[in-house]
């Protein structure tokens, strides 16, 4: 029989049948995509609070001479894409740079030692870092950094230098030994103040143990040094 000579009745029970497949169909979609309440993870908690203290602090802007939100970023993608469990961060300020580290340590399960001469930007780094719930995550040194590095035994996954510029080249005499092959060196500044780390920048591109690279287009520019791995060497 042609489609166009159907009775009316059983072209209606077909529409009818469809319709139902339809709103089936229809039922069931909706139910995969009905939002579920979702309850923040602990790591997204921390994350979050972390996140509300360093915004306090760029609110603040009182002259600690943190690093932008940009770089900040830049120091969690590098610590967290590789892995690194030992920190060794030299110039701790008000401790901005140190949160965004530890964004990165909580995942990688590691720690920040940190340096500063200064002990009013210390305690403030202290109670910072208590806001933010890290304070087991870093610990502070106060002193000369030029002396006080000499103390760290451990391996360092991690070097990043912003403090005196002039001392960089002391910090890396003193602590390139500790820096694991494959490890790196982040030096912040050094487009802004080239002419005070010239050894320094001599030094990381003429060593053939090290690889450097320059980001220059960053806020002040930043070093990035590979302390070549052993293999490749
Ligand atoms: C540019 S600020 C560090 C900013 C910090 N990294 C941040 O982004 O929040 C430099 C800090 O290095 C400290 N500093 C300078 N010379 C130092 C030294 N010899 N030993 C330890 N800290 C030093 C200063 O007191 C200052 O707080």
């Amino acid at each position: 029989m042609d489609a166009y000579m159907r009775p009316p009745r059983t072209k209606s029970l077909r529409l009818t049948a469809c319709a139902a497949v339809g709103v089936a169909l229809l039922a069931a979609a909706s139910c995969a995509v009905r939002p579920t309440t979702i309850e923040p993870s602990d790591a997204m908690k921390a994350e979050t609070r972390i996140l509300g203290v360093l915004e306090d602090m760029y609110r603040q802007e009182y002259g600690m001479w943190n690093v932008t939100r940009e770089d900040g970023r830049l120091l969690r993608i590098l610590a967290e894409t590789s892995g690194a469990k030992h920190i060794v961060e030299i110039g701790t300020s008000d401790g901005c740079s140190a949160l965004w580290f530890c964004l990165a340590l909580q995942t990688t399960a590691g720690r920040l030692i940190t340096h500063e001469i200064d002990d009013y930007r210390a305690s403030l780094a202290r109670e910072n870092f208590q806001r933010a719930g890290v304070d087991h995550l870093v610990t502070i040194v106060e002193g000369d950094a030029h002396k006080t590095v000499t103390n760290i035994k451990g391996k360092i996954d991690i070097l990043f230098l912003h403090a005196d510029k002039t001392g960089n080249l002391d910090y890396l005499n003193k602590l390139l030994p500790l820096v694991r092959p494959g490890g790196l060196i982040i030096a912040h500044s050094t487009t802004a103040n080239s002419q005070d780390m010239k050894d320094y920048l001599d030094a990381v591109t003429t060593d053939p143990n090290l690889v450097t690279t320059f980001l220059r287009e960053t806020d002040k520019g930043i070093g990035l040094t590979l302390k070549k791995p052993a293999s490749t060497r």
